[in-house]
């Protein structure tokens, strides 16, 4: 399905029923991470996941691309679905940043949060630097270069030694990002800003998944959120990396179903 929003035309999915639950895929990846989540939770929630702009079916448009504009995206889609209540965020690395800026600007549209394989630190001089040189390599040789390099870690060393379909289907998603997008995504990504602060002011239920063997962002950041947010509950997920959801989607789907029906007896 497509929405225009914001001056461009975004993809996304809409499966199920009842209180949303919108997914927000990572760095350089599009809706069809969350596959998995939408065959397994659609019958506990609305599964909502778009793709960011520059990202898969979404249209390519010029960067760069803040966290704050991917969150005003999320409300301008929101708005236009007609959804007034409360939602909840799941981001995913890249896509945990964007929920930290909704979560600044929109907080009064959440009922939760899940945090999974992201973290609250902003990039170190080493980081932006390694944003710079892959957007060289990105204009330099294309998406594919960008994939090539991402690859290896963006799953756990397991996965890439025993599953080569799930490496073939991690890079098939890659490959779908527009050269704008892999851009537009490196120059927000450099430049932003530390979320730490905002963890002492989260005030909604929020739940923090991490991959055990995550080759990205290391798991000692999934604590540190857990320790700055009054009343997170951490899970770790087992036998999976960077993209626990596709590595170990029944511990991960399991999780999160536990956390919506815990919102819901809240309610
Ligand atoms: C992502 O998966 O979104 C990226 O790895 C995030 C990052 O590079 O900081």
């Amino acid at each position: 399905m497509y929405i225009h929003i914001q001056g461009y035309e975004m993809a996304y999915t809409d499966a199920g029923q009842g209180l949303p639950l919108v997914f927000i895929h990572g760095y350089p990846l599009n809706r069809r991470l969350w596959e998995p989540q939408v065959e397994g939770l659609a019958g506990v929630a609305r599964i909502l996941a778009p793709d960011l702009r520059g990202h898969g079916d979404s249209q390519a448009v010029p960067g760069p691309y803040s966290m704050d504009l991917f969150a005003d995206d999320l409300a301008a889609f929101l708005d236009a679905l007609g959804i007034t209540g409360r939602v909840v965020l799941c981001g995913l690395s890249m896509g945990g940043y964007v929920a930290f800026a909704f979560y600044r600007k929109y907080a009064d549209r959440l009922s939760g949060l899940i945090l999974t394989a992201t973290r609250a630190a902003p990039d170190s001089p080493e980081a932006r630097t390694g944003r710079d040189q892959a957007a060289a390599l990105a204009r330099e040789k294309g998406v594919a270069a960008i994939v090539e390099s991402m690859a290896p870690k963006l799953l756990s060393p397991k996965t890439v030694e025993h599953r080569p379909e799930l490496v073939a289907q991690a890079r098939a998603i890659m490959e779908h990002t527009s050269l704008e997008g892999v851009l537009g995504d490196l120059a927000g990504l450099k430049e932003r800003p530390d979320s730490t602060p905002t963890l002492a002011e989260i005030k909604v239920p929020t739940l923090i998944l991490p991959g055990e063997d995550d080759q990205i962002i290391p798991i000692q950041e999934a604590w540190a959120m857990q320790a700055g947010i009054t009343g997170s509950r951490l899970v770790v997920i087992p036998n999976a990396g960077h993209l626990l959801n596709l590595e170990n989607p029944q511990a991960f789907n399991q999780a999160v179903r536990q956390f919506i029906e815990g919102l819901r007896d809240t309610d």
